[in-house]
């Protein structure tokens, strides 16, 4: 060992994975080259499988990440509700396909594909943002958990409960690993999401914020410049919550449907199409994007794995430094 130190947990052990630091995955974010860096640095990169257009894609995705890192390496399935769904089942075919063995699924009930991924022995992590479908989670057989809180970027859910109540209180009532985000951004959230009882943490917007995300250097300096205060909870009157960057667009949304809109009165607001040109041209108020709370956070561009190693080092900085607070009386 080269001095440094690693934390083992039931997760990093269940994943076959060096240090208990997931990046979560990331529409538009979770390509190769940022998944294969937080995995070459012994973390867990997940490629996003719907920012590929098709499932062959995907397959050359996971092609080009294997080309950069020879570990692990997850894809992230976000199952939601839409009125013409992508062929979820063919994507999670070309994972298998691909030789993929982690699938980190996000938004709806994984058990329709539980049985074929458990066949070709793939590992199930499912994201969920309550206590009640982290045991629903447990119980249909997936592998492990990762639980959102609040304070995450993109879906809070619509409980609202910040991670130092919800990883806990998840930590009560299931008996597999489980990962915990929303708010993580450095070794501080790390050593805490432990002694919450997480077997590790999942970040979004820390990973957002690297140099190997795929995002206009103009988002990653608002990050850097923005506080805790600079997101907006859109879409709460109609029971699908998304934390987003506060911006003319964003602020607008909140303004119509607090006033009563439906979602047709901000479609064109919140389409895709727009989103994709704060990445791709930095132009921020262009539409939404999502990040977290936790931009209050963060104060530089760093590479991936310079994220990976730092949260560790700082998060066993932490344990040592409150434990030798501890004097026997
Ligand atoms: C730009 C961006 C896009 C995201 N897209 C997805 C997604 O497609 N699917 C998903 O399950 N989670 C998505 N998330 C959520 C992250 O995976 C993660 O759960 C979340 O960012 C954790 O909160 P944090 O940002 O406070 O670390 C996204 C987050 C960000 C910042």
């Amino acid at each position: 060992m080269g001095g440094g130190v690693v934390i083992r947990t039931r997760f990093t052990e269940t994943f076959g994975i060096t240090h208990p630091v997931v990046q979560g995955g990331m529409m538009w974010v979770g390509r190769a080259e940022l998944a294969a860096a937080v995995s070459e640095a012994g973390g867990l990169g997940i490629i996003t499988a719907l920012t590929q257009p098709t499932p062959a894609d995907l397959a050359a995705e996971i092609e080009r990440a294997r080309r950069l890192t020879d570990r692990p390496i997850g894809v992230n399935l976000t199952i939601l509700p839409t009125i013409s769904p992508p062929p979820y089942a063919e994507y999670v075919r070309a994972a298998i396909d691909s030789g993929i063995t982690i699938l980190e699924t996000a938004g709806a009930n994984p058990e329709p594909y539980l049985d074929l991924l458990k066949a070709h022995g793939v590992r199930v992590i499912h994201k969920c943002t309550s206590v009640r479908h982290a045991v629903k989670a447990e119980r249909v057989g997936v592998d492990a958990v990762s639980i959102d809180g609040f304070e995450c970027a993109g879906h809070p859910g619509e409980d609202d409960i910040g991670g130092l109540v919800l990883i806990p209180a998840t930590a009560d009532r299931i008996t597999i690993p489980f990962i915990a985000s929303g708010g993580i951004a450095d070794g501080r959230g790390l050593a805490a999401a432990l002694a919450l009882g997480a077997d590790g943490v999942n970040m979004g917007s820390r990973f957002l914020c690297s140099t190997e995300s795929p995002v206009s250097d103009a988002v990653k300096q608002r990050i850097v410049e923005a506080s805790e205060l600079d997101t907006e909870l859109i879409f709460r009157t109609l029971n699908n919550t998304a934390r987003v960057a506060s911006n003319e667009v964003s602020r607008e949304v909140v303004r119509i449907l607090d006033e009563g809109g439906d979602f047709a009165s901000v479609r064109d607001l919140v389409a895709g199409a727009r989103g994709r040109r704060v990445f791709d041209d930095g132009d921020l108020d262009a539409g939404i994007w999502s990040v977290g709370v936790v931009q209050g956070l963060i104060h530089d561009v760093p590479s991936a794995g310079d994220i990976v190693r730092r949260t560790v080092a700082e998060a066993e900085e932490v344990l040592r430094r409150r434990s030798s607070a501890l004097l026997p009386v």
